[in-house]
């Protein structure tokens, strides 16, 4: 097979992360639209990118692009591509869909459509009739955007993204999900020099996260991806490149993590969940109320995702505890202070004006990542 191209789809705000995790990787040339990442590449980078990337959400084959206004375009289009060079004769697959500003607005329309020029084409390739469908999974997404449908088969897993590394079994109310908490990790100053600090840290997965990047752990190498059980990737493309990355982990490494939690069974969550990540001896935990917080020692980075408000707890309480990371974190100008929240006007009770905001979202909610660095004034 020659060339192929993927597209990673990360969370809204988090392109240029992820982009700079694939040239890291060593792609060039890539696109990047509205959360979606393109790029050309080989077979064999399906297995590279879900295994290794961090802050994606999921890598999906591009199939193929193309103007459709019509039922009739969108069936002999979705007809006209190689699908059977990728789904097998008794692949389980399934279609999503989503229209956005398009003449073919009617989702349920299109998915059925796409649905039936691939079990056409199958059908004539195979010479069957019938298939039965229980093989791997294949979930197919059109996407419609002005006009213009994008094909793809989901190479990570439908149900299962990226943010799914397996570790995760204990949680709180709550919890970030993993692939943004990597992110936050990477949009910090730390570095596995510099003493980290999650003092409101819930089931863990910043410090986790963060340990896993300290000891250049790829997020993927114990988990399973969809495309893991395709012919067309043989199984030593998996392992080759499981081998690879294991190669690289650094478990020699001095890390200076600290996470701590007022909840005791956050942070009994949050030891577990380190324990099962491989990560747990990288990791300080500890019971505590951040008010009680005495900061380790000079040019830490403090990296944390406090109780929203509307979620847990009421607002009285997000403030007073602005205020306290404020006053405790903010105290030492040596520090590198981030907080994720949705409180809007969390600068106010932090008590200084962010040097940086970025806006994300946190699953569907909108937050902010404030990042303080220098003087309180
Ligand atoms: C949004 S959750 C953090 C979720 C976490 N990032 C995760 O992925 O699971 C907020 C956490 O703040 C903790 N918390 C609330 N008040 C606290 C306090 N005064 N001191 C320390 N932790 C506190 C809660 O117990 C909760 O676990």
């Amino acid at each position: 097979m020659g060339k192929i191209k993927l597209a990673v789809v990360c969370s809204f705000g988090l392109e240029a992360v992820v982009k700079r995790e694939l040239i890291k990787m060593g792609y060039e040339n890539l696109f990047v639209d509205n959360g979606w990442i393109y790029f050309e590449a080989d077979v064999a980078d399906i297995a590279k990118t879900n295994i290794n990337l961090r802050s994606a959400e999921r890598v999906l084959l591009v199939m193929g692009s193309f103007q459709s206004e019509t039922f009739e375009e969108l069936y002999d289009q979705t007809y006209s591509l190689p699908w059977e060079d990728w789904i097998e004769k008794d692949g389980r697959f399934t279609v999503n869909g989503k229209s956005y500003k398009s003449k073919l607005f009617s989702v349920p329309d299109c998915q059925s459509i796409v649905k039936k020029a691939i079990v056409d084409k199958l059908k004539q390739k195979y010479q069957q009739e019938w298939f039965n469908e229980k093989g791997a999974e294949f979930t197919v997404q059109v996407s419609i955007h002005k006009d213009r449908a994008v094909l793809t088969l989901d190479t990570t897993g439908a149900r299962e993204g990226l943010f799914k590394r397996g570790y995760r079994k204990d949680s709180v109310l709550a919890p970030i999900k993993e692939t943004m908490a990597a992110a936050l990790v990477e949009l910090s100053f730390w570095n596995k020099d510099r003493v980290l600090v999650d003092p409101m840290c819930g089931s863990g997965t910043i410090p986790i996260e963060a340990a896993m990047i300290g000891t250049c752990t790829a997020p993927g190498l114990y988990r399973h991806f969809a495309s893991e059980d395709w012919q067309i990737i043989s199984e030593s493309v998996w392992q080759d490149t499981r081998d690879y990355y294991e190669s690289l982990v650094d478990e020699e490494v001095n890390l200076q993590i600290y996470a701590s939690d007022i909840s005791e069974q956050a942070i009994k969550a949050a030891r577990s969940n380190a324990k099962r990540a491989g990560m747990d001896k990288y990791i300080t935990f500890k019971v505590l109320d951040v008010k009680d917080y005495v900061l380790p020692e000079k040019h830490g980075v403090m990296i944390t995702n406090p109780p929203y408000g509307d979620r847990l707890g009421d607002q009285d309480i997000v403030i007073e505890l602005a205020k306290t990371i404020g006053n405790t974190f903010g105290s030492d100008p040596t520090w590198s202070n981030y907080v994720i929240t949705s409180y809007e006007a969390f600068e106010k009770a932090y008590g200084q004006k962010a040097s940086k905001k970025r806006k994300l979202f946190n699953g569907d909610v909108k937050v902010n990542y404030y990042q303080f660095f220098g003087e309180k004034k």
